[in-house]
């Protein structure tokens, strides 16, 4: 599996907590920054990360920016995303085992390190259902075209 990673400048201590979890883990990434503290516009930063996945370039990536809520929002314009804002263990596991989310948002002022290390430890483990779950998502797919 190969993750795309960015954050905004409100992500920036988050994502380098989950830039260490994927390591740990042994998952291969691509962190598409920001390198500084500085204040940067979340759609520049969630763009390479949706595009490249919607790409197929990447299986699936991470969004960390203050709330979660521009960088899901912005992510999910991009055909083909299906990003999933989660703050907490029963919806990192069911947005996958139901919505088969391919982007994980996530905000560094809603939630502490322990508990968002934890939700994108289950969200890269847990498997989709498929079954009835794959007719809703194609009905979602339908709604981009
Ligand atoms: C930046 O101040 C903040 O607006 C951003 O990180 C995010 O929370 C937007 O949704």
């Amino acid at each position: 599996m190969k993750i795309a990673i960015s954050s905004d400048h409100g992500g920036n201590n988050l994502r380098k907590e989950i830039v260490r979890l994927l390591d740990e883990m042994g998952i291969e990434y691509k962190d598409f920054g920001p390198q500084t503290d500085d204040s940067v516009d979340y759609p520049d930063y969630a763009s390479p990360v949706a595009q490249g996945v919607a790409a197929g370039e990447y299986d699936r990536g991470i969004l960390i920016c203050g709330t979660g809520i521009g960088m899901s929002i912005a992510a999910n314009k991009v055909k083909g995303i299906r990003c999933a804002l989660v703050h907490d263990l029963f919806s990192a596991k069911a947005t996958r085992g139901h919505n088969n989310s391919n982007v994980l948002a996530m905000g560094e002022r809603v939630i502490g390190p322990g508990l968002a290390t934890e939700i994108a430890r289950t969200w890269l483990t847990e498997e989709f259902e498929g079954g009835r779950h794959e007719t809703r998502i194609q009905k979602i797919s339908d709604l981009e075209n």
